[in-house]
């Protein structure tokens, strides 16, 4: 497996495998410490791609001015294993200002999308992500990019995007991966206590209960939060960022679930934000 750490590279090799070779290329944009969830999407793009390009990048621009950049966890060698092991060609793991050249100052922002769900409260977080993954699908030029359904409102802000700007990639979004208690696979569950690892199966809980309800046939949206946050409040400690049923395609709040309907959740465990969902059968 080779690792090219400048954008010239990539954008080499994916035009002579995918010219040259008539090949196909399925790219994973992460942003390292690689976990179960992370493989699952690079198997998937090894399954329907005949090259797969993996992106390891601490995206500097996505994270607010007190979050968690400085400490977020950086696991290159790991990762490399992961990617190779589970059927990457490609490692693509970029310096900063390889990605921002010095006096960038071209930003993509989805209007609309990029200010609700975790954009209210994590503010202009989905700009970074936006304009990141612009850069990595202009410089390698996918057939496919595979995202987790874990990031459900990114994915919104990625799929309109794609659309707008008339990029070529189509987007492919992979279930999500969970523990064998629920917790969602994240790369933040690291920074959780033992004790905080325990209350974070709240968020999880919450969506059973919800998903319940909507088959039991109460498909309306103040009973299926009401329901979500009466699990919450067995746990006081969490604090609720927020609890929203949407359409998967704007993040506009709707009344009443229909099938494909986003029920989402994201809340503080200590001083870990974690974030889970489900799409309502
Ligand atoms: O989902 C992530 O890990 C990041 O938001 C992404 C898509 C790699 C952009 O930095």
């Amino acid at each position: 497996m080779e690792i090219f750490r400048t954008v010239a590279e990539l954008r080499q090799w994916s035009r002579v495998e995918r010219k040259q070779a008539q090949g196909t290329l399925g790219f994973v944009p992460t942003m390292g410490a690689l976990h179960a969830g992370h493989a699952s999407l690079i198997r998937a793009a090894a399954a329907d791609c005949t090259n797969v390009a993996v992106s390891i990048f601490v995206n500097p621009t996505q994270f607010g001015p007190h979050e968690d950049y400085a400490r977020y966890p950086r696991t290159l060698d790991a990762d490399c294993a992961l990617a190779e092991a589970h059927g990457a060609h490609v490692v693509f793991a970029p310096s900063v200002e390889e990605m921002y050249p010095a006096g960038a100052a071209t930003f993509v922002d989805v209007e609309g999308l990029s200010e609700r769900m975790d954009g209210q409260s994590r503010h202009g977080h989905f700009r970074g992500v936006a304009t990141v993954v612009a850069k990595l699908l202009i410089a390698a030029e996918p057939d496919r990019a595979y995202f987790g359904q874990k990031d459900a409102a990114q994915v919104a802000v990625l799929r309109r995007m794609v659309a707008d700007l008339r990029l070529s990639t189509e987007i492919v979004v992979c279930p999500i991966v969970r523990e064998a208690d629920g917790l969602a696979l994240s790369s933040r569950n690291i920074y959780l206590s033992a004790a905080e690892r325990a209350q974070a199966l709240t968020l999880s809980r919450s969506l059973s209960k919800v998903e319940a309800l909507a088959a039991s046939g109460d498909r309306r949206a103040d009973a299926l939060i009401a329901a979500a946050r009466r699990v919450f409040a067995a746990e006081p400690t969490i604090r609720i960022d927020y609890i929203e049923l949407v359409d998967w395609a704007t993040l506009k709040p709707v009344e009443t679930a229909v099938p494909g309907t986003l029920f989402a959740v994201a809340a503080w465990v200590g001083a870990t934000r974690l974030i889970d969902n489900t799409i309502l059968g």
